[in-house]
């Protein structure tokens, strides 16, 4: 075994070790809305965390000692839209994350188009698969960041055409998402899918 004691490390080592043993991590393109208009940005420290309501979060770490745009905007206006990053946008996500000033709008720069949203203030991305719009339910200070977590309850689901069935099920090959993977441009696609039903307690496999 290769260890290592928390206590003996600095936070840049233990970033490395985190980004690269929590893999593959799906990638959020958070919109947001704030006094200085739209800001579009990728976050990969994201996952949902409940259905009842239906609940994701993204952590957003510091930016120079004060917070990133996102957040930012995020306590101005507690809404925000969460969109899925898919093969075909994974170009445009990277231009959002380049660090601009905060008046910059980057669903312009990427080369995106904005449409309104249904429930929220801050608009949603067209050409990205899946878009929840969200309303903020809480925000923690993390660490020594420190870390913004964002926890939103979702308000809204759209769907690009073709993607979901009538029973609800997503087509994941539709959406073709990618994953983060670690290192300065490390992603992964979900090319090679397999199947594995849950066990059913006493033998056989659980259906559905
Ligand atoms: C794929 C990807 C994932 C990222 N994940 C995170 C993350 O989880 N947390 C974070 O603070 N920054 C993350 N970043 C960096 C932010 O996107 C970047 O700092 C961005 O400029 C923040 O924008 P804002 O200041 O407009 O909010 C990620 C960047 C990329 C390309």
């Amino acid at each position: 075994m290769t260890e290592f004691d928390a206590a003996a490390l600095d936070a840049q080592t233990q970033y490395k070790l985190l980004i690269g043993s929590v893999t593959p991590r799906p990638i959020a393109l958070v919109t947001t809305l704030g006094s200085q208009g739209p800001n579009a940005a990728p976050f990969s420290f994201f996952n949902a965390i409940g259905s009842d309501p239906a609940m994701l979060m993204f952590s957003v770490g510091a930016k120079d000692g004060g917070a990133k745009d996102t957040v930012a905007n995020i306590l101005e206006i507690p809404e925000f839209v969460v969109h899925i990053v898919s093969d075909a946008i994974k170009e445009k996500m990277n231009v959002c994350a380049i660090d601009y000033p905060r008046g910059v709008n980057e669903i312009e720069q990427a080369g995106f188009t904005a449409l309104a949203s249904k429930k929220v203030r801050p608009p949603r991305i067209a050409e990205a698969p899946i878009a929840f719009e969200c309303r903020l339910l809480q925000r923690l200070e993390l660490g020594r960041g420190p870390y913004h977590v964002v926890i939103g309850e979702v308000v809204y689901f759209h769907y690009h055409e073709g993607i979901v069935d009538e029973r609800f099920h997503i087509d994941v090959g539709k959406v073709n998402p990618i994953g983060r993977l670690a290192g300065r441009g490390g992603y992964t696609r979900i090319t090679d899918r397999f199947e594995m039903p849950r066990l059913k307690l006493g033998g056989g496999v659980l259906e559905g």
